[in-house]
């Protein structure tokens, strides 16, 4: 299937999140992954984007960065925000964790990425951003 990359920059509103999901999965569908694959990685996209906007931006302005990448059948998609960065990130990781209890938020973004995709990187620096790394390896039909 070879190799293939894109970037798309977006502004961090909530409009952007269904955006962010249809972009991945136009970018994906050329590897013809299962309704099953594309749901996973639409979803993974959504909670990281979600992120960016009420955690990175705290609901305010700023851009929001989305990679993909192409390698045979895997799939890497990188979501990056220059908000105010994670201080912990193995707590915010853990599943039920929150710092935005006071909006419903449950703490399960993370552990849905994790969930649903094979590989979970995040990196992240207070006051500086955050860059959520996921890799998913579709099944060859
Ligand atoms: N992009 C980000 N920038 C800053 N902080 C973040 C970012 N993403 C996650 N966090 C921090 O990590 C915590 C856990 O994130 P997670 O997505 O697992 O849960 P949540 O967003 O709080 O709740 P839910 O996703 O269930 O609505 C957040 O409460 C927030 O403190
Ligand atoms: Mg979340």
């Amino acid at each position: 299937m070879g190799k293939n990359e894109m970037k798309v920059i977006f502004e961090s509103c909530s409009e952007n999140e269904s955006f962010a999901r249809m972009v991945i999965a136009a970018f994906a569908a050329r590897l013809d992954p299962t309704l099953e694959e594309l749901a996973d990685i639409k979803t993974a996209v959504s909670e990281a984007v979600t992120n960016s906007i009420i955690h990175g931006y705290g609901g305010g302005e700023g851009s929001i960065e989305m990679r993909g990448m192409i390698d045979g059948m895997e799939v890497t998609v990188e979501i990056v925000d220059f908000g105010v960065g994670i201080e912990d990130i193995p707590k915010a990781m853990e599943p039920m964790f929150t710092t935005r209890p006071d909006i419903d938020r449950s703490g399960m973004g993370f552990a849905f990425m994790e969930a649903f995709m094979d590989e979970l990187k995040v990196e992240s620096e207070p006051g500086k951003g955050t860059k959520v790394c996921m890799k998913k390896r579709l099944s060859e039909v």
